[in-house]
């Protein structure tokens, strides 16, 4: 039963009436309209009987009335799809409750009680992979965001805080590990059975409750801390997957110490478990002591991983282990505060990431990552700002804009405070909010008083979505330049007005002859307009503006094509050089796309894109691994982005034609370096994995040009490859060409890595995302492929998520594209609304699509909209019609 479609009940609360006059829409939850709980639990006791088919938990709280709330008779106990067995009040089984929809209220005559609530669940059946459930075998929970309500009554809410102490019993071998929160207290043998009692010392909010049960074993290591306490650490998997778990365990271990080093933070418990599973609709969950991971961000070896899955796991880990302090010691208030604890630790891992591996490369990924995800959403009728003011299911708000946006923004208060000071702030927050549920706001106010910084303005980037757009006007006259820039908040759904943000942006002038750089500078951009004036120069010098990309934000400047090949060739901060040669090939793709280009035009621009390609061919300075950043085109969703309403046919073809262009007039540069970099050993070093990444990247411009040459390297490649980055870079470049050696390497792929599901959800991806000019038909066969299954989130998404993010593919000119969408989520929806309703956005973006599609991509949406869906999917399609 659903929730927010129950008839109100006679003392049914007004949501719930509201929800009774209008049944298909679903209730709002508002930000302005938090209140704190009327009741504290500082202790819970759950009692588990372990079964797939069924497993029986008794759930025992203490409660008390909260002093700072206002008094309650009757306690709300949220829950989903269970029902109470059995209620007992001081150990007297109780009468006075009464259901309000699937939620229990128990009514309680004093200010301190014991309830105990027996509920009985069934594993097995749920599908929705929320609350417990089993994979593979074997019993596991995920709680975040509304999950533990599906395991026991409870007032499932961020803000209530409990220590718990949980005791579960099984057959011993079915499961042989029992798993929980914090330190194991007590374990024994009970004939067939075996028991085993946890006990986690840390309050925590129930959406951190967590408990594994199965057939696991583990790689176990231990870390001392910096203040001398051991730490044992597990990594549980299947039996087999053992040999592939010793990345995880390596980048564990380094985001412990990395952790004490740069923020200061320890571990707090004796132990630390991450448990991997299957079936998962996310990346990962922090739960305390016990975090879960889906298998993709645990497993790897070099044949069955690629670099870029290395790099994955060692961010995730990483990721989930800092949410240790910034999200578990301080929680979030509500859910409204998602961000505060998302934004901060995707900075902290993404800070993280840089000190491991190369800096530059990795600002660019997550530039590319916040441009190709977060600027659609902020541009389209999903937008939010990082700190929500209403949601219906909370589960939609899991966003790249709470996620990556998020984190720009606390980035941008590092960037204007300094590493130092804003040290100073994050361990002011820490101090100040340790063991409780906090606010953007507290943590706003924490790095104003630890950091110095005056936020008042700033803190319109909790408020306000929508990406700001600023526009730069360099002037030259006499000996000095003068600087204009101005910035506009574009209007999203219901913000239609924006006040001007506060936008530091670093910037310096470059002269243009002596190539010598001015002083870089830090501007902060408040107002709607400001202007910069720059003496001594006698000729007009070029501008470097948003280096580093200081600020999440798209600029608009005023600069010739010669500029930018100055910016890309000579440029000293690395992601500046990487967007200047990003802007000339935009620009020359719009150009091209927009039907008025002239043939000598066209010409002129595939020079100077070939131009500025061959510096970076032949800059011996570079490593490899930047060299493949720079070499990358722009995504065609990126360009398209940039345009009012695109043709994503027309970017699609322009992109590729390009592509050719350069791999004709750079023939003898791309074979060269794909002889040298495929001379390079194996490794794991930057330079190996530099040499990886642009060898397969060569590889994919010759494809362009020249399919029957390229589809022998790309055979050879594949067919002697020693490691999975070259042979899926390899079979990539097949996949998208129409030639025999497509066929032979595919068969070859899928039998060597049979029953390897994190390999075969490669096999699938790829295909789902090919250039080839059949993809659709190809993903239409594999949803038939008895492999493919709806109930596993990891290949419903290598298949279909690949597929809706392949604009040639998914944007079938007949509109066949959207209508597999739509069908995939009416046949999920049911099964799992979670993993359904992601796939809602890209539908949603069909007014910023030509015409033609656009009308077929809405028909799509209002045919969703007439379905009976979900809550998660139903607000996402009526949110991306309206
Ligand atoms: N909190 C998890 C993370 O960001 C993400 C997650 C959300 C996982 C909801 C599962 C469910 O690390
Ligand atoms: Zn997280």
């Amino acid at each position: 039963m659903d929730i927010a479609r129950t008839p109100a009940t006679p003392d049914g609360n007004p949501e719930m009436a509201d929800a009774a006059v209008a049944p298909k829409d679903f209730v709002s939850i508002r930000r302005e309209d938090y209140m704190p709980f009327p009741w504290l639990v500082p202790q819970v006791a759950m009692d588990f009987a372990l079964g797939l088919d069924e497993t029986r938990v008794v759930t025992t709280l203490t409660v008390e009335r909260n002093p700072a709330a206002e008094a309650s008779k009757t306690i709300r106990l949220n829950g989903d799809e269970i029902v109470p067995v059995e209620v007992t009040v001081d150990g007297e089984g109780w009468s006075d409750w009464c259901m309000d929809g699937d939620d229990l209220l128990v009514t309680l005559p004093g200010a301190a009680h014991t309830i105990a609530v027996t509920t009985h669940i069934a594993p097995a059946a749920n599908t929705k992979l929320m609350g417990l459930y089993a994979s593979d075998g074997m019993l596991c929970t995920q709680c975040e965001a509304e999950g533990f309500r599906r395991i026991a009554f409870f007032p499932d809410r961020p803000d209530v805080l409990s220590t718990y102490r949980v005791r579960m019993s099984g057959d011993r071998e079915a499961f042989p590990v029992l798993l929980c929160n914090g330190n194991l207290e007590a374990e024994g043998e009970d004939g067939e059975a075996h028991w085993a009692e946890w006990h986690d010392p840390w309050p925590k909010p129930s959406y951190l409750f967590a408990l594994v049960a199965g057939q696991l074993v583990a790689n176990s290591d231990s870390f001392t801390t910096m203040g001398g306490r051991e730490v044992a650490l597990n990594i549980w998997v299947r039996d087999g997957d053992l040999p592939r778990t010793g990345h995880a365990m390596e980048s564990l271990k380094k985001s412990m110490k990395w952790d004490e080093e740069v923020f200061g933070r320890e571990y707090d418990l004796d132990l630390f478990n991450i448990v991997a599973v299957s079936d998962f609709n996310m990346g990962a969950m922090e739960n305390k002591g016990l975090n879960v991971f889906n298998t993709k961000y645990v497993l790897a070896d070099e044949e069955t991983a690629t670099d870029g899955d290395f790099d994955g796991i060692e961010a995730v880990i990483a990721h989930e282990y800092f949410h240790n302090w910034s999200g578990n010691r301080v929680t979030c208030r509500d859910w409204f505060q998602l961000s505060l604890k998302e934004g901060f630790t995707v900075l902290r891992d993404q800070l993280f990431s840089q000190d491991m591996g190369s800096a530059p490369v990795k600002r660019i990924e997550d530039v590319r990552i916040l441009r190709g995800v977060q600027f659609p959403e902020d541009s389209g009728p999903l937008a939010h700002p990082i700190r929500p003011d209403s949601y219906q299911e909370i589960s939609n708000f899991y966003t790249s804009t709470i996620y990556n946006k998020g984190a720009e923004v606390i980035r941008m208060m590092r960037t204007m405070a300094g590493p130092e000071r804003f040290r100073a702030g994050t361990d002011l927050y820490f101090e100040r909010h340790d063991g409780e549920a906090a606010t953007c706001e507290d943590f706003v106010r924490a790095m104003e008083d630890g950091a110095g910084l005056d936020l008042k303005q700033f803190r319109l980037w909790y408020a306000q979505a929508g990406t700001p757009k600023v526009t730069a006007r360099l002037e030259h006259s006499g000996d000095t330049a003068t600087l204009h820039l101005s910035q506009h908040v574009p209007a999203t759904p219901g913000q239609p007005d924006k006040k001007p943000m506060p936008i530091p942006l670093k910037l310096a002038l470059y002269d243009r002859d002596s190539r010598e750089r001015g002083a870089e500078q830090l501007v902060v951009l408040d107002g709607e307009e400001l202007t910069l004036g720059y003496p001594g120069f006698a000729t007009r010098p070029v501008l470097s503006i948003n280096r580093g990309f200081s600020a999440p934000i798209v600029v608009e400047r005023e600069v010739s094509s010669d500029e930018l090949v100055f910016l890309a060739t000579h440029d000293d901060d690395p992601f500046a050089r990487y967007e200047a040669l990003q802007e000339l090939v935009v620009r020359h793709l719009k150009a091209g796309a927009s039907g008025t280009l002239s043939a000598e035009a066209r010409q002129e621009g595939e020079l100077a894109v070939a131009d500025a390609m061959a510096a970076v061919l032949a800059d011996s300075d570079l490593d490899d691994l930047m060299r493949g950043e720079l070499l990358l085109l722009p995504s065609e969703t990126y360009v398209a982005e940039t345009m009012e309403r695109a043709d994503p046919a027309v970017i699609h073809a322009e992109r590729q034609g390009l592509r050719a262009s350069l791999a004709r007039a750079l023939e003898t540069e791309f074979l060269a370096l794909y002889e040298r970099a495929a001379a390079v050993p194996f490794a794991m070093s930057a330079e190996a994995k530099g040499a990886r990444k642009v060898k397969t990247q060569a590889l994919a411009y010759l494809a362009a040009a020249f399919p029957d040459r390229a589809a022998e390297m790309a055979f050879a490649q594949y067919a002697s490859a020693d490691n999975m980055t070259d042979r899926q870079g390899a079979l990539m470049v097949l996949t998208g060409l129409d030639v025999v050696e497509r066929t032979n390497a595919l068969i070859d792929f899928y039998n060597r890595y049979q029953g390897n599901a994190l390999v075969i959800d490669k096999w699938f991806a790829l295909q789902a995302s090919s250039m080839h000019p059949h993809c659709l038909e190809h993903v239409r066969a594999l949803a038939d492929h008895r492999d493919f299954t709806l109930k596993n989130p990891n290949r419903v998404r290598s298949l279909y998520m690949a597929f809706a993010a392949n604009p040639h593919a998914f944007h079938a000119a007949d509109g066949e594209g959207y209508r597999m969408i739509a069908d995939l989520i009416l046949a999920l929806d049911p099964i799992n609304p979670q993993t359904a309703s992601r796939f809602v956005p890209p539908l949603g973006r069909w007014r910023r699509i030509e015409p033609g599609r656009s009308a077929l991509m809405k028909a799509q949406l209002e045919r969703l909209a007439a379905a009976d869906l979900s809550r998660d999917t139903a607000e996402q399609v009526s949110r991306s019609l309206g």
